[in-house]
């Protein structure tokens, strides 16, 4: 791989972030967070677009005096054209190019999907890159799929959710017992101290390697309203249980359909990735299947989990070898396909 340093911009949801790769190497990844969407319960595009905004400069700055670099040795600048929040996206879309102009160094355009399976190549992701062709569940607050990755850019999803993604079913099933958004790490964190088989819910028949998370959501909505009309304060005196009932409940829907795949497709490569890769039951589901089944598994670091720029640059840098660039008028795009 070139040691070429390409500058990395993120900015399709509620994260503005930029990172500084070597090579495969991270010198920077800088994100800001946005807290204003707590308040509302969920993403609000208007208010993410204006945070987008106020953080970009900032956020590309430091990620440069981090990095320890100048402006001048950036050979390429990369960005997140799609999926996403148009409003969003557009942000990083343009700050991308402007600076691209003014700097005179190619821009390369990069799917944000793509990016979470190829974080996995970042130096310092796994000890050992994995091996093509692998299998790489691919789990956030706005997708779920099994992708079959057979090559850096030739990939093919062989399921995906027909409904509402697996993030999406932790941050609404949070909502329901009043946690704050997003509600994925917060049902992880009091899963810990619950019981996973306290309570059971429905799990979906999905056809294929295909998923379903609008049932789960339901089947907890129904049960929860049952049992607070005997008695208002269940949810506050079985929280952790239900979290941890949830939890479980999610992570063997996950599982069983990665595991089919896996076995009838003959692979043992086996990554996850996303914002839900940061689970630990996932994580440790994850590492079962390498005891009980030889897997060799690729879990992603914590930084490297929820929408990120590092992976954005490492995406980046491999278009950079390829000599693909993206021409100046290219615009951001919510629908990306893989
Ligand atoms: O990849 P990501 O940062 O943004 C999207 O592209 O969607 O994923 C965010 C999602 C949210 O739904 C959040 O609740 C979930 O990832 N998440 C988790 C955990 N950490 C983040 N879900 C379950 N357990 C976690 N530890
Ligand atoms: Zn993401």
């Amino acid at each position: 791989m070139s040691d070429s340093i390409i500058l990395g911009i993120e900015s399709s949801c509620d994260d503005t972030s930029a990172a500084i790769i070597k090579g495969n190497c991270i010198l920077s990844n800088i994100a800001a967070n946005q807290a204003i969407h707590k308040e509302y319960g969920g993403v609000v595009p208007e208010l993410a677009s204006r945070a987008h905004q106020q953080n970009i400069i900032p956020v590309v700055e430091k990620s440069i005096t981090k990095a320890n670099i100048q402006q001048n040795a950036i050979s390429a600048i990369g960005f997140t054209r799609g999926p996403g929040l148009l409003g969003s996206l557009l942000v990083g879309t343009s700050f991308a190019k402007s600076l691209a102009m003014s700097l005179n160094v190619p821009l390369i355009e990069v799917n944000h999907l793509q990016a979470h399976i190829l974080a996995h190549f970042i130096e310092d992701a796994n000890p050992m890159p994995p091996q093509f062709p692998f299998l790489c569940l691919t789990v956030s607050g706005g997708h779920t799929m099994i992708v079959l990755v057979k090559d850096y850019f030739d990939m093919e999803i062989i399921g995906k959710t027909i409904d509402d993604a697996a993030g999406e079913a932790f941050d609404k099933i949070g909502k329901i017992f009043d946690l704050d958004y997003p509600a994925g790490p917060i049902i992880d964190r009091l899963a810990k101290e619950g019981n996973p088989d306290a309570f059971t819910f429905n799990k979906p028949r999905m056809e294929n390697y295909d998923y379903s998370f609008s049932g789960i959501k339901t089947s907890v909505l129904y049960f929860i309203q049952k049992e607070v009309r005997k008695n208002p304060d269940f949810i506050k005196e079985n929280l952790n249980d239900l979290c941890a009932s949830v939890q479980r409940t999610i992570i063997e829907i996950l599982m069983a359909k990665l595991e089919k795949a896996a076995k009838e497709l003959n692979v043992k490569e086996v990554a996850i990735a996303g914002g839900v890769s940061a689970n630990s039951a996932l994580r440790q589901a994850m590492q079962d299947n390498h005891e009980k089944l030889g897997w060799n598994i690729y879990i992603p670091k914590f930084e490297y989990t929820t929408d990120n720029a590092a992976m954005i640059a490492m995406v980046a840098q491999l278009k950079y070898e390829r000599g693909e660039f993206t021409d100046m008028k290219t615009s951001a795009t919510a629908k990306y396909d893989l």
